[in-house]
């Protein structure tokens, strides 16, 4: 009799499972990379294993030793950062990180930067010959040193090259991150689903600055820093809904995301999964309370699946 009304419970259960170009994530939450490190650094709060899947760090062809201090500051409902990919390196996070985080059952996404064309498919390369990687997701917001050190994510032209090399070189669904520091989102989302992106991750953070008046100096070594948090959601939403109303790929959609209601925001504007970065600096559970918030929401509304509600608030 238990079993019974477990199961017609189980039946009865909303669908919170997707798929992002060819991924199955059993839920849409994604930790955003560089902020659930490769998520060991949250042992003790939650197991990475109950999130989507997880995008770790950016990970650069050499180890790179990151930005002079400091690093982060706060902002008003946000933060900033230039932390500059300090990492080791793709052959220590093949080698070292990846096998531990598969071992835990984490679908892994690689987030990969480079200075150059070449840089990103050599990357795309040492991917796809070791196992337990999931997809590729490309940090385009780095300078091209080839190209006068323009960031490769804001023009369409270079979108194109570079995301059609790491295609060239791997068989793994390829999710280029788009950039916000942009004019026109879509020309850009346009070119990488020409270069063969199976799926658009977005956003990256938003340049900005900090100045101390104290010492009248920039906050930030590096003079300007990423913004991430809920002063970028508005950003992030109107982008998403932007490229959703005009490309037809999958979206990993995120900026601001610190509840339930947020994401479903974004599902709304055609979001396929969401991604959270420093809303789990404020909530080491939040992935959890995501899931919980986004079920809870299905429930009270009769809804079986996220299809149901993807992309709604389109017009
Ligand atoms: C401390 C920090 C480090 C980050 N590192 C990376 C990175 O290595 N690669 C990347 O693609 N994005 C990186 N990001 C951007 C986040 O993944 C995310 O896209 C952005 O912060 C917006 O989402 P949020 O408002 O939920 O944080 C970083 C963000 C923060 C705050």
């Amino acid at each position: 009799m238990k079993k019974e009304t477990s199961r017609r419970e189980a039946a009865l259960q909303p669908s919170i499972a997707v798929e992002l170009g060819g991924i199955k994530l059993k839920n849409p939450v994604v930790a955003a990379s560089g902020t659930f490190g490769y998520g060991s650094e949250y042992e003790g709060f939650i197991d990475p294993a109950e999130l989507g899947a997880v995008s770790v760090k950016g990970t650069t062809l050499e180890p790179r030793p990151g930005n002079p201090p400091r690093r982060i500051c706060e902002t008003a409902s946000g933060m900033l950062n230039s932390i500059g990919l300090e990492n080791p390196g793709i052959e220590v996070f093949l080698r070292d990180y990846l096998p531990g985080l598969n071992s835990r059952g984490v679908v892994v996404l690689a987030n990969i930067a480079g200075n150059s064309v070449e840089e990103y498919a050599r990357m795309a390369s040492l991917i796809n010959d070791s196992t337990g990687v999931a997809g590729i997701e490309m940090n385009i917001s780095c300078p091209n040193v080839k190209q006068g050190g323009l960031q490769f994510g804001t023009d369409p032209d270079m979108v194109y090259q570079v995301v059609k090399a790491v295609r060239e070189q791997t068989t793994l669904p390829v999710i280029p991150k788009l950039s916000p520091n942009v004019s026109d989102i879509v020309a850009i989302a346009r070119a990488a689903q020409a270069a063969g992106a199976d799926a658009l991750s977005m956003i990256n953070t938003l340049m900005g600055m900090a100045v101390d008046i104290k010492n009248r100096r920039p906050v930030l070594g590096n003079i300007f820093g990423g913004l991430s948090g809920p002063a970028i959601k508005p950003v992030a939403l109107r982008m998403v809904y932007q490229v959703y109303k005009e490309v037809d790929l999958p979206i990993l959609a995120g900026g601001g995301i610190i509840n339930g209601n947020d994401a479903l925001e974004f599902i709304m504007v055609g979001a396929t999964a969401v991604s959270i970065g420093t809303g789990i600096f404020l909530n080491p559970f939040l992935g959890r309370d995501i899931v919980q918030g986004i079920l809870r929401y299905m429930k009270e509304n009769g809804l079986k699946n996220l299809e149901q509600i993807r992309g709604v608030a389109v017009d």
